[in-house]
């Protein structure tokens, strides 16, 4: 019997291979534009770095972690997501020694062993970024215009932002202890698992996706009416920022997130095209990580997309680049010509396809046809001879008369501006 993939990692085919660049590069542009750098870390790290930064009371470190140990007897782990990784290299290298201030992003495949289903994966993808060293909320509207431009650059109107806070070290307790105590009250409702959460991580229960217990949290209290003074400030400013920048929002006092790291600003870029995968991408800020990880006291705050839901998001749209032109021949010698033309124009940036077979002419329409081919031609003995020949445009029909020549050919198929 073949061997398989792993259950819930995929391929992604040629076909397919196309929207990812054009995600890739769109995320690139609009990042560098606002002055991150790429930084690229290993897809492994030390268990323990995970169990510090994202917590070891969450789903991700508790339920859904690769982690084996090596031949080295080393408990190690594939990244179940970034941030970790590069605030272990901000700290390791310290590049906070040349600037506190780093935007540094990042993109690579990152794994969780959840139930897979569509825009859900045990392999996935994603694109984040960071910055450090910024406590002002001037950071976060930066962070959130940045990430709705990218959304709009790359033509989607879907998803939509939300944005809560969830305080800090000093206001959160607070809120903890009023969300128990309205918890206490409703314990028979809720699910297994947030009768757990209930000691561990509250919060999580106004996560939980059981219908008994969205009903029993429906009336809890808002996080936001429990921030502290400085909080609250901070919380307006970005409000104020996204205002002044016309960047759409809506606030959702409700959501949490599923990683320990994060103090006051959160969001998530939402839709409800993908069922119950909602969150195209997600971040927020990390105030108390940098030293928790055992570097100095810097704050970060930062998100990651999910490069597979982008995807879905942009449908089935084709992004393959198709041929420029199909060069078609009828014999040996043509041939030689053709390959010759083939190579000139390639290495001038234009796409040819050529007849590799020596199939029939029919046949060779045929491919020209199935490749999609802006352009086809024709070059038979009379083409040789003349060194002219008639390009056909395949939308419409119409042909042209062209020279043979890689500059008269680059321009008649509007390459010409390479
Ligand atoms: P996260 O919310 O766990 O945050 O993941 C971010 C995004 O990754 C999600 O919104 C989703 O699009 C995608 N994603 C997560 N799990 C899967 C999966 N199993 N299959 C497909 N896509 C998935 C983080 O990872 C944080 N590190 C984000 C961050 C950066 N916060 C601050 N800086």
């Amino acid at each position: 019997m073949a061997i398989t993939a792993v259950k819930g990692f995929n391929d992604i085919l040629p076909d397919e291979s196309g929207r990812w660049q054009y995600i890739e590069q769109t995320a690139r542009r609009v990042f560098e534009l606002n002055g991150f750098g790429e930084i690229r870390v290993p897809v492994m790290e030390k268990t323990e770095l995970f169990c510090r930064s994202i917590g070891d009371a969450t789903d991700i470190v508790e339920k859904e972690m690769y982690t084996f140990t090596d031949k080295g007897e080393n408990s190690v782990t594939l990244r179940p997501e970034g941030t970790a990784g590069v605030m272990r290299a901000f700290i390791e290298h310290k590049l906070y020694a040349q600037d506190p201030i780093a935007k540094l992003y990042y993109l690579g495949p990152m794994f969780r062993y959840e139930r897979p289903q569509k825009g859900r994966y045990r392999q996935f993808h994603q694109i984040g970024a960071e910055i450090t060293g910024v406590n002002e909320p001037l950071a976060d509207a930066q962070v959130l215009n940045m990430l709705t431009t990218f959304f709009r650059e790359i033509g989607l109107t879907e998803p939509t932002l939300q944005i809560n806070s969830l305080g800090c070290p000093e206001c959160r307790p607070g809120y903890r202890a009023a969300l128990r105590s309205f918890l206490e009250e409703r314990m028979e409702h809720l699910c297994e698992d947030c009768k757990r959460r209930f000691v561990t991580n509250p919060l999580r229960t106004l996560d939980c996706k059981v219908p008994g217990c969205i009903e029993a949290t429906s009336g809890a209290p808002s996080v936001l009416e429990h921030l502290c003074s400085a909080c609250d400030d901070h919380f307006s400013s970005v409000r104020r920022y996204l205002d002044l920048s016309s960047t759409p929002y809506s606030i959702n006092f409700r959501m949490v997130r599923g990683l320990d790291y994060y103090t006051r600003t959160t969001f998530e870029m939402v839709t409800g095209l993908l069922g119950s995968q909602s969150a195209v991408a997600a971040g927020g800020r990390y105030d108390g990580l940098i030293s928790q990880l055992g570097g100095p006291s810097i704050p970060g705050i930062g998100f990651a997309m999910g490069l597979e839901r982008v995807a879905l998001l942009l449908g089935s749209q084709k992004f393959v680049s198709l041929p420029d032109l199909f060069i078609a021949t009828m014999g040996g010698a043509e041939r030689d010509v053709a390959f010759r033309l083939m190579d000139g124009l390639l290495k001038s940036g234009v796409r040819v396809e050529l007849d590799y077979e020596g199939k029939s002419l029919k046949s060779q329409m045929r491919r020209a046809d199935k490749l999609k081919a802006r352009y086809s031609v024709v070059i038979g003995g009379n083409e040789v001879t003349s060194g002219r020949a008639s390009f056909k445009r395949m939308a419409d029909g119409i042909q042209t008369d062209s020279a043979l020549t890689v500059a008269d050919i680059r321009s008649l198929v509007g390459k010409s501006d390479l």
